[in-house]
């Protein structure tokens, strides 16, 4: 949510900044700005909409220095227009900040420095932070900066420069993410690693509270007191060509087509077929994963999804009771868990303010917590006793697509470890699912190498206003996911419902031509989804089958059938979703919709 980068060294900074914006902008697309440092001026350049915009207006009128900060706006207060736009200067325009997140009083700031004399040109928080800057600043950026959070109250990620100050830079954060960057031409930030992969691959990640005085060749950190810091940088191993689509039109195919190896990635180094086990004990202790007396997964949006799918395998093979929560409602809910309730949070970006909300008030009743999480380092990771990454590489289309069948993957292995641990699971049944699981990644590729008319099928529902999914089981999960799919990059309605539900309501929506999708994949209830097949053609709709090699006859009356290799139950959500995912994606293609950056969205909701 809003991207933010920064640079000083010996190169043209625009063009560093800009390619940084450009694989930040999943985070956020509504403007984009940079300020770049030439003697004591500051240029600024900004533009309404997505970074083309600005790119057209730097070749206009170029920008010169080695200095500079940029940004790429997800709008939270004041529209998306040029004066809202980023950086925001303060009113001698010889300071300029960048800033992800909310400053939550700013309306008494912004009356109080009003009342002082500061004359405010746009609607944005951000701007009492650039004026309040100014009201402290006497030479010293960084000390100036650390005076007016101290009158902030809030979220921030933000990046600061100075007319007067062309040897350095700072950046602070609180809940709003930060790495920096050291190269060899010079030093780096950004909101997310992607940005710095084509620099340099040696970071530091700032934490909560800290500051950082950024120089052409060096850093100096301060934590929350004020009091100066060492810390190592990191080596990371995603490479630059992650990050790029690899000659696939949208970073979200490509993401599709990742899944068989993200998905071997985040099982192969974690189980062993002879003897059968899975082997998790560095993210969660056994002693743990036999004590505790529940689990609670908690999440957003299609991490939420995963976590509703792996509630059957925490119950089916591990015999735990599992609870499931959306993460903005689990932390205002008052609620009774079990204690030593292990409270699981699921989180791609490991960034979701509202997942990060959830853990930390779990962590404060002391419930033992832990992150299933893509990104190294992120603060969700930081902030759990213990987490479980899923290897799956940067995520940058903002439909989660390969993050899910890796959460999915990494829940799987974590409900058999506990049933592993806590002795619910044999050897032969724990080794069938392995040899299951181990057949995913094959099966998927099978899957994606043939035609199976999924672009025909997107043409023939592009038109609709709406559509139902419909699933039983694991499979119900799997139809709320492939809606929100529809919905967010395709814009056309649509629901996931469990399918007995059906008669309870939503039959009445169904009309002539109405896309109803239905999960009739093999599963003890398959046959099932007949029924309902036969109800959706009586009133007209037309369905969408989805189902297993030997299954047609269940799917006989569909107008349109898809057909999976055969997988064991337990494991076949994993291969299930990419249909639905294809569904959609072709769907908003054949609708000229912007598939990697929906409107409204932002790859990482870092706001609650
Ligand atoms: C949907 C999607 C979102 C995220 C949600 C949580 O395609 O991407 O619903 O799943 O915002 O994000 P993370 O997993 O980063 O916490």
């Amino acid at each position: 949510m809003c991207g933010i980068v920064g640079y000083i060294g010996d190169q043209e900074a625009a063009g560093i900044l800009v390619e940084g914006l450009r694989r930040l902008e999943y985070r956020g697309y509504d403007s984009a700005g940079i300020a770049v440092l030439n003697g004591g001026d500051i240029q600024l350049r900004r533009s309404v909409g997505k970074l083309p915009a600005l790119i057209d207006l730097l070749k206009e009128k170029p920008v010169h220095g080695t200095l500079g900060v940029g940004h790429t706006r997800w709008a939270t207060h004041g529209s998306p227009c040029e004066e809202n736009a980023h950086p925001h200067l303060c009113c001698k325009e010889n300071i300029a900040v960048v800033h992800n997140g909310i400053i939550e009083n700013y309306v008494e700031l912004r009356k109080e420095l009003s009342e002082q004399g500061h004359r405010f040109k746009s609607q944005t928080d951000t701007e009492v932070l650039a004026h309040l800057i100014e009201s402290f600043y006497t030479g010293d950026l960084a000390a100036a900066v650390r005076q007016a959070l101290g009158r902030a109250q809030g979220s921030y990620g933000l990046a600061v420069v100075s007319a007067e100050d062309r040897e350095r830079f700072i950046a602070a954060r609180k809940d709003s993410p930060l790495v920096l960057g050291l190269g060899e031409r010079g030093t780096y930030l950004a909101s997310d690693v992607p940005a710095l992969l084509p620099y340099t691959r040696e970071i530091i990640y700032l934490q909560d509270g800290e500051i950082a005085e950024l120089r052409r060749d060096a850093v100096q950190l301060w934590d929350a007191h004020g009091q100066p810091i060492t810390r190592n940088s990191e080596i990371i191993s995603w490479d630059a060509a992650m990050a790029e689509k690899a000659g696939f039109p949208h970073f979200m195919l490509k993401e599709i087509h990742e899944q068989r190896a993200t998905i071997a990635n985040t099982f192969k180094s974690r189980v062993s077929l002879e003897p059968p086990a899975v082997h998790l004990e560095d993210s969660l202790p056994v002693k743990i994963a036999q004590a505790v007396p529940r689990v609670c997964l908690v999440g957003c949006g299609t991490s939420y999804h995963a976590g509703l799918a792996a509630r059957h395998w925490f119950e089916e093979l591990a015999h735990i009771p599992c609870d499931v929560e959306i993460a903005s409602e689990y932390r205002y809910r008052r609620f009774s868990k079990d204690r030593n309730t292990l409270v699981v949070g699921i989180s791609q970006s490991g960034e979701t303010a509202d997942t990060l909300a959830a853990l930390r008030e779990s962590k404060a009743q002391r419930f033992p917590v832990l992150a299933v999480c893509n990104v190294l380092g992120s603060t969700i990771t930081r902030d759990a006793d213990h987490t479980l990454y899923t290897y799956c590489g940067p995520e940058i289309g903002v439909a989660s697509t390969k993050a899910f069948t890796g959460q999915l993957t990494a829940l799987f292995l974590l409900a058999l470890y506990m049933g592993q641990s806590r002795g619910t699971i044999g050897r032969s049944q724990l080794y069938r699912h392995l040899k299951a699981l181990s057949h995913v990644p094959a099966a998927i590729h099978h899957f994606l190498e043939s035609d199976h008319g999924i672009e025909a099928i997107a043409q023939d529902i592009q038109g609709a206003s709406s559509a139902l999914y419909l699933g039983r089981q694991i499979n119900f999960p799997l139809a709320l996911e492939g809606a929100l799919k529809l919905k967010e990059i395709a814009y056309i309605h649509a629901e996931g419902y469990p399918a007995g539900e059906m008669k309870h309501g939503p039959i009445a929506l169904i009309e002539k031509g109405m896309p109803v999708i239905a999960l009739a994949v093999n599963s003890r209830v398959q046959e099932k989804m007949r029924s309902n097949i036969e109800e959706v053609k009586a009133r007209g709709g037309k369905v969408i089958a989805l189902t297993t090699e030997g299954g047609l006859d269940t799917v006989r009356k569909a107008d349109h059938v898809i057909t999976l290799p055969f997988l064991n139950e337990e494991v076949s959500p994993l291969l299930s979703v990419v249909p639905l995912q294809l569904l959609a994606y072709y769907t908003a293609v054949a609708k000229g919709c912007d598939v990697d950056q929906p409107r409204n969205l932002a790859k990482s909701v870092t706001v609650e």
